[in-house]
């Protein structure tokens, strides 16, 4: 989409209700958009279909945690150290950017990805390629870089003694209540926990309409695998078919994105980890499924320096917004981590509770379990105040090294120093136990779905102008079933019955649970645009002859073509090309 087109789709959204900049009256808020009545419609409807194939049709549990959680929780998580964009302030407008996003905004640096650089490497950039302020155009060299946490503070009740943050994700909620989860899913391992919610990041410079905003919907699954045994049966997407970008291609030269099935993908090792793959093929016709162009659409594997603080593998879904024709603009849509263990250990170790699974065995086992039981009374006097050191040594070589005990003498290491003590007096017995089973820290799938950057990918990529009766046209090629407004309805003209006819009409279809408009003001002509700068996918036009024979026009938005249908088959009509089980020109 080329500049202009993106401020026609961007003035489009505002002037048709699909979202605006807050709190214009104030002067407009930074980062902070309101969906209007037709993009309301049209988030609910996409937040409906992730809903309906990552949670309903997978099985897994939906929870709805809250957005401010206490400043221990993302001390756990890496957050509150990690979370950070690196700044930099134009000494002369003091206004503050992005300095990753100044280097990859010039093409002459070459750098399409300054995230992964360290702060020094991007003062280097700044300095070599004399980058400047893109406000008021001051050279930034020799600006110090600053780290710049993302999360925004309050305070929980009254004073200051309680930090808490705006979750930056919504995953975290899942991941604190992990063991209450655990015990809903009757500890058995593999389940996943979804959320849609809001996140919210303080960013540096919020830009690009709804692509990088201070408050927006994610739509994330926390799967939780035991790594040992879990795998994921690809057979439902091992045919789904997408373009497929390594870290390895991106990092040789004529390294090229990849076209092939999941399946193939998985069997010449492009996605190493199957269940990343499966989420890929699902995500993959999920984007399909609201209306992106797959033409324009691929998945990216993070390089090695690319990757969250969380993540060891991540796999991010890419749409293309620039117009067809120029060169591609991707911007990020969702990311698909393999979070590991990462998450469930942090919080293992900051909480009180434990997150693990006991993962019960076939049949019980015996071990034989090293153990020590010191003689105080010996290490007391000969050891002093490093006794207990010793003693807590003495049992962690038990553990590690049970040989170490076989001669007269064992010899442990406190704080540098050497303490030999008799085997006799530590009391080293082999002890067999019978174990049922053992706690394993589940691994964590995640794929993590921005809910605002799908919708104005589907915008974009569904925005056309054409020419209908030598008038120009803009319409939104929107899939029905996302559509803010399924069915329009008009009367010919609001006279002789036909506006009380159509008004009867558009209440029956809403009863049938189909959104309907009524429109009946202005010429038909331009109602007919009104609907189609909407993406209202089917017209029913009232006229003279339904008062006759009892049917009526529908116009389908793309073709503007119309049949004639009878009032009594409508609905199931319109049902039938929603769900795609028929065809307009099979009417
Ligand atoms: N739990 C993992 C996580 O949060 P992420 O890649 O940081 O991963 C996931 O975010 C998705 O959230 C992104 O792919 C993007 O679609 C969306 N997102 C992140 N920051 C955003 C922002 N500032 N504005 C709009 N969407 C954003």
């Amino acid at each position: 989409m080329t500049q202009v087109e993106a401020q026609r789709l961007v003035e489009l959204a505002k002037r048709r209700g699909f979202f605006l900049q807050s709190a214009g009256a104030y002067g407009g808020i930074s980062g902070f958009y309101t969906y209007g009545p037709q993009g309301a419609a049209l988030k609910r409807n996409v937040e409906d279909t992730w809903r309906d194939r990552f949670a309903i049709q997978e099985g897994h549990m939906e929870v709805d945690a809250p957005t401010v959680l206490p400043e221990p929780v993302f001390e756990a998580s890496g957050h509150l150290d990690g979370f950070d964009d690196m700044l930099v302030e134009c000494p002369e407008c003091s206004e503050s950017h992005r300095a990753d996003h100044i280097i990859e905004d010039d093409p002459d640096t070459g750098i399409e990805e300054a995230e992964s650089l360290a702060p020094e490497r991007v003062e280097e950039v700044i300095a070599e390629y004399e980058l400047v302020c893109p406000t008021c155009g001051t050279g930034l060299a020799g600006q110090a870089i600053e780290q710049f946490n993302l999360m925004f503070e309050t305070n929980i009740g009254p004073g200051s003694s309680s930090p808490g943050y705006l979750r930056p994700e919504t995953a975290q909620g899942i991941f604190i209540e992990f063991p209450q989860l655990a015990e809903y899913a009757r500890n058995q391992l593999p389940f996943g926990v979804t959320q849609i919610g809001r996140a919210y990041r303080n960013e540096i410079s919020p830009r690009k309409s709804l692509l990088r905003v201070r408050e927006f919907s994610q739509a994330e699954l926390e799967l939780f695998v035991d790594p040992e045994e879990d795998e994921p049966d690809l057979s439902s997407v091992a045919d789904v078919s997408a373009r497929f970008y390594p870290a390895t291609a991106q990092d040789c030269e004529g390294g090229g994105v990849i076209e092939t099935t999941i399946a193939e993908a998985v069997d010449h090792g492009i996605v190493a980890d199957p269940w990343i793959a499966y989420y890929l093929g699902v995500a993959a016709e999920w984007y399909d499924r609201i209306g992106l162009d797959m033409d324009r659409f691929r998945f990216r594997q993070h390089r090695p320096g690319e990757l969250a603080h969380y993540s060891e593998d991540c796999w991010d879904a890419e749409g293309d917004v620039s117009d067809p024709g120029e060169d591609p603009d991707w911007i990020e849509l969702g990311g698909f981590a393999y979070r590991a263990d990462y998450d469930l250990s942090k919080h293992d170790s900051h909480s009180e509770e434990e997150f693990t699974i006991f993962k019960q065995y076939d049949d019980p086992v015996t071990v034989e379990t090293p153990t020590v039981d010191p003689d105080m009374s010996y290490l007391g006097p000969e050891f002093g105040g490093a006794a207990g050191d010793v003693a807590a040594a003495l049992e962690t070589l038990a553990a590690d090294d049970p040989d170490a005990f076989e001669g007269e003498e064992v010899t442990v290491e406190v704080d540098d120093e050497s303490y030999t003590v008799p085997v006799e007096q530590t009391g080293f017995a082999v002890e067999e136990v019978t174990e049922s089973g053992e706690h394993v820290t589940p691994h964590v799938v995640e794929p993590s779905l921005g809910i605002d950057r799908a919708l104005y990918t589907a915008l974009d990529h569904s925005y056309r102008e054409d020419e209908v009766d030598g008038e120009q046209r803009t319409y939104l090629s929107l899939p029905p079933e996302v559509a803010p407004t399924t069915v329009g309805v008009f009367p010919l003209m609001d006279k002789d019955g036909l506006g009380e006819r159509a008004r009867e009409l558009a209440q029956d279809l809403r009863a049938t649970g189909l959104a309907v408009t009524y429109d009946d003001s202005g010429a038909i002509g331009r109602r007919y645009r009104r609907q189609d700068e909407v993406g209202t996918p089917y017209c029913v036009t009232v006229d003279y002859d339904t008062l006759e024979d009892g049917t009526v026009t529908i116009r389908d938005r793309d073709s503007t073509t119309q049949r004639r249908v009878a009032i009594e088959t409508l609905g199931a009509t319109i049902e039938a090309l929603v769900e795609g089980e028929q065809a307009f020109e099979d009417i």
